[in-house]
């Protein structure tokens, strides 16, 4: 089995790509939604998050996880590599480096949450693969937790994602990189705003990539999805619809759904 995570619903986007790219594999998906936001939490508490669900997922014998979450990786991966030294751990991470190799007005901006804007990591992954463009960061608090209510179409959120958006592209960023997991729920609001002006940079296809190099044998199961989440996990199965996922929503048919 294959485990993935994030605080929410975020790492659906990711889970999506999971299963596309390996449609046979045994999948299980731990949404923290008792904790959810990270991005406006401490380091040390999301560490914590990280280590116990980590644990659990080992614990139901998943052989490869993926932390489906920016925030979690940059302020954990290092900590979980270390707790599961025999489980391959994947951490996703902002698509600075596809972005800088794309941009033809050599200025990027990336879209993330305030944890992790204010990352070290995320500045060691400028300094390494994007030190010849201008990288503007901007912290998008409020965001993940929009979608997380699944309200994605009210006219007053679509304003305060314009007035961040707009202004990058005013400023020449043709790359906008989707630094949390959860702000690839919002490219129906953001492709219009940027169309033929930029492109967007998700990174969930790569991360799918990277799992099914790792995943060897594990990539062969019986296409279950068993869906975990630590406060109310009906809503979960009930979010894939809504999100886009119906195909989704069916591969869980054949699981339960649990309280972890
Ligand atoms: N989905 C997460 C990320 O990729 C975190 C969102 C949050 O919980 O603040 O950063």
């Amino acid at each position: 089995m294959i485990g993935v995570f994030d605080s929410g619903l975020g790492g659906l986007s990711v889970l999506a790509a999971i299963a596309r790219a390996l449609p046979r594999a045994d999948l299980a998906y731990y949404a923290d939604t008792a904790h959810v936001p990270y991005g406006s939490k401490p380091d040390d508490f999301i560490r914590e998050r990280v280590l116990t669900i980590g644990r659990h997922l080992a614990a139901l014998n998943c052989k490869v996880i993926v932390v489906a979450c920016n925030t979690a990786t940059a302020a954990a991966v290092d900590a979980l590599r270390q707790a599961l030294p025999h489980i391959p751990v994947v951490g996703v991470e902002p698509g600075i480096k596809p972005a800088a190799a794309a941009s033809r007005s050599r200025h990027i901006a990336v879209l993330a949450t305030e944890s992790t804007a204010r990352s070290e990591r995320l500045a060691k992954l400028i300094h390494t693969h994007a030190t010849s463009v201008k990288v503007q960061v901007e912290p998008c608090p409020g965001w993940a937790t929009r979608v997380e209510s699944l309200q994605l179409d009210g006219a007053e959120f679509a304003a305060e994602v314009a007035a961040k958006v707009s202004p990058l592209l005013l400023a020449g960023a043709d790359q906008l990189v989707l630094g949390c997991t959860h702000y690839s729920f919002l490219s129906p609001l953001l492709q219009p705003l940027v169309d033929g002006r930029a492109e967007l940079v998700d990174v969930a296809d790569a991360v799918a990539r990277q799992v099914l190099r790792l995943s060897g044998a594990h990539a062969e199961g019986h296409a279950t999805l068993k869906l975990f989440a630590s406060a109310h996990p009906e809503r979960l199965h009930a979010a894939l619809p809504r999100l886009g996922l119906h195909w989704l929503a069916e591969r869980a048919n054949s699981a339960m759904l649990h309280h972890a």
